[in-house]
């Protein structure tokens, strides 16, 4: 039983550093975005931000890149905000990008734009 209890305590203080690691290394992001991100977007967008999540293969349009410099730094904060908060369609863009609008409030969807300024390596615009 010592012995049980004793490998649970160090998972546990395993765990407990490996989180610590992980916050860390997102010190440098803003958290609550990044969690929105992880949460709705990934599994288009992708873990790594690039347009390839696991849904990317099996759709006719390609989620965007947000990590393209070029294409990202082209396109102005408020057709950012106006894609999120209102879809693809919004922008004239596919219906496979859904609108956030009722999951996302405002001030959330700012904080994605702001996120996905670092992600993509530009300015606000
Ligand atoms: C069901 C898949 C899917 C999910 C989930 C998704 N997207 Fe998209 N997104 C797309 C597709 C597809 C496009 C490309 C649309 C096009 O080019 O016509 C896109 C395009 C975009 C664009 C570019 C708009 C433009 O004007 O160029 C932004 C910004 C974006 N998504 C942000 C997000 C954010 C932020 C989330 C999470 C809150 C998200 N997306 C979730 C599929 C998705």
């Amino acid at each position: 039983m010592r012995t049980v209890l004793k490998s649970v305590f160090h998972a546990t203080v395993a765990v407990g550093i490996a989180l610590c690691a992980f916050d860390a290394a997102q010190a440098e992001e803003p958290a609550h975005a990044v969690k929105l991100y992880n949460t709705y977007c990934v599994q288009c967008h992708g873990i790594n931000r690039d347009g390839n999540g696991i849904n990317s293969a099996a759709m006719a349009v390609k989620p965007r890149d947000h990590t393209d410099t070029k294409a990202m730094g082209d396109t102005p904060d408020e057709t950012l905000f106006k894609a999120i908060k209102g879809g693809g369609l919004a922008v004239g863009k596919s219906i496979l990008m859904p609108k956030w609008e009722g999951v996302l409030n405002d001030d959330e969807v700012k904080e994605l734009v702001t996120y996905l300024r670092v992600v993509s390596k530009t300015t606000p615009k």
